[in-house]
């Protein structure tokens, strides 16, 4: 086999080892909506000890929505402060310290109903969401700089996998035969210690970023020892050129930070794309589902809403392997947008299922169709491609920056939809996923005009690409500017 698609052993253990973070990032998206009613028990029980008076319902209202909201709060922040760590400890190294708060948040919440206090809860809720929002730009970055350009998009994609996994077994963990009662509640939340003492295990074993020890660290010998490992052969010498090449873009580039990205014309069109189709994948309305699908099923007028939600889960999952698949026969771009217009016509059929529901009872089958369509068409491209087409869009030096900028917008994005969702859904009734069709017609035209296939391409001819369409319209800049950037050669 072309030794460029080889999956080799330690490039699935590196990967399979990393997307534990994805899982734990996961899990917690999904894991607070089914044991709502009893969090809130407690929550009511706490009050009552500690003020002896019930709570009312605006307060139980406000500290569960806290809870809920926080996570991304947290997200928000760590996704901003992916910078600091990865240049800094690499990449490998910042997975690990991580788990650091993956411990501290499952001692807060774990322990939240014995200390009788939600504000561990939320606390806790807090920490897990600086994990996740550390992780999403830890992992891509890690994943998309250890495979080979042919299959960055396949093992991209595992982190999405890892991602719908981790929610799927929270919702099956969260049903009330399960963990999601009265007593077992904080075992649930405190579950993810189980994904933190094993990445603790097994990501020592694995090796480096060979772009970081290279690129960043300037050590050439194992950066090559790693590279034989992970492609299984003795010639690694079109990766070891790559990486230089690359290299010495850098050099020019040096560093490049949060600021400089934003002033740099550089950088303004793969940027624009970059936090466009983190918009595209939040705004799409997915977290809609993920939080209150339950809710949603129990609106359409569906006998079991819990087990819609988890066949949301199932359906969620098969799709996603589904672009594990293709992703890289078919390509970014088409996968993307074939998944945007498939949700926007799933939304247009989940408008219709509530509109009619009064008049036509059997309309609650057509929303269960409806919100799985809408799922898998997800999954097929606005759920994987933004996450990893942001490490390709950007080469060595301001992909650090670019990766937090872009977490920053999904994670802002998710706070949104997940704080604001409820209140818009009152507001609108059935009509409330017309909002999400119009502005998915917008992601599609987009993404149809301006973003690039990036499939089989190396990071540094990705750039390249880039680096030419500016410099066409770069009068504005001077040559010193250009060359400063690294865009001499295309002038
Ligand atoms: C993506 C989104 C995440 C969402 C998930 C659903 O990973 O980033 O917010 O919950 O897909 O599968």
């Amino acid at each position: 086999m072309d030794s460029g698609k080889r999956v080799t052993f330690p490039l699935l253990m590196a990967v399979g080892t990393a997307v534990l973070g994805s899982l734990q990032f996961g899990y917690n998206t999904g894991v607070i909506n089914a044991p709502q009613k009893i969090i809130e028990k407690f929550i009511n029980e706490t009050w009552s000890e500690r003020y002896q008076e019930p709570i009312t319902k605006g307060s139980l209202t406000a500290i569960w929505s806290i809870s809920v909201a926080i996570f991304s709060v947290g997200g928000i922040v760590g996704s901003f402060s992916v910078g600091l760590f990865v240049n800094r400890f690499g990449r490998r190294n910042s997975m690990l310290m991580a788990n650091s708060l993956a411990f501290i948040s499952a001692i807060l919440m774990g322990f939240s109903k014995m200390a009788s206090s939600w504000e561990m809860l939320i606390a806790g809720r807090f920490v897990v969401g600086l994990y996740s929002g550390l992780t999403t730009g830890f992992v891509p970055m890690y994943v998309g700089e250890v495979s080979p350009t042919a299959l960055r998009g396949a093992m991209g994609t595992l982190h999405q996998l890892g991602i719908v996994l981790g929610i799927l077994i929270a919702q099956v963990f969260g049903l009330e035969s399960i963990l999601g009662n009265d007593d077992l509640w904080p075992l649930l939340l405190g579950f993810i210690v189980v994904p933190a003492v094993l990445q603790c295990i097994l990501l020592p074993l694995c090796p480096k970023s060979p772009r970081f020890l290279l690129i960043n660290n300037n050590e050439e010998n194992k950066a090559k020892h790693v590279l034989k490992k992970l492609r299984g052969t003795s010639d690694v010498s079109s990766d070891m050129q790559e990486m230089k090449e690359e290299s010495r873009q850098m050099m020019r580039e040096k560093k490049v930070t949060i600021p400089e990205l934003f002033r740099s014309h550089l950088y303004r069109q793969p940027l624009l794309v970059a936090v466009i189709l983190q918009l595209s994948q939040q705004l799409s309305g997915i977290n809609a589902i993920f939080y209150y699908s339950t809710r949603i099923f129990e609106k359409a007028g569906v006998e079991q809403p819990v087990y819609a939600t988890i066949g949301a889960g199932v359906v969620n999952t098969a799709f996603t392997v589904v672009s594990l698949f293709v992703v890289e026969r078919a390509g970014r771009r088409s996968l993307h947008l074939l998944g945007l217009i498939g949700m926007a016509g799933s939304a247009v059929l989940m408008t219709i299922a509530l509109a009619l529901l009064e008049q036509l009872k059997w309309m609650s089958y057509l929303s269960i169709v409806a919100i799985f369509s809408f799922v898998a068409f997800f999954e097929i491209g606005p759920g994987p491609i933004p996450w990893f087409i942001v490490a390709e869009l950007f080469s060595q030096g301001p992909r650090p920056a670019a990766m937090a900028v872009a977490g920053f917008s999904n994670w802002t994005a998710n706070f949104i939809v997940g704080m604001t969702f409820q209140y818009v859904e009152e507001l609108c009734g059935p009509y409330v996923f017309v909002i999400f069709t119009v502005l998915l017609l917008c992601f599609f035209v987009f993404t149809y005009f301006k973003v690039p296939e990036t499939k089989g391409r190396t990071f540094d001819e990705i750039s390249a690409g880039f680096r030419q369409t500016s410099a066409l319209g770069a009068e504005k800049h001077s040559p010193e500017e250009l060359n400063s950037l690294g865009a001499d050669s295309q002038l």
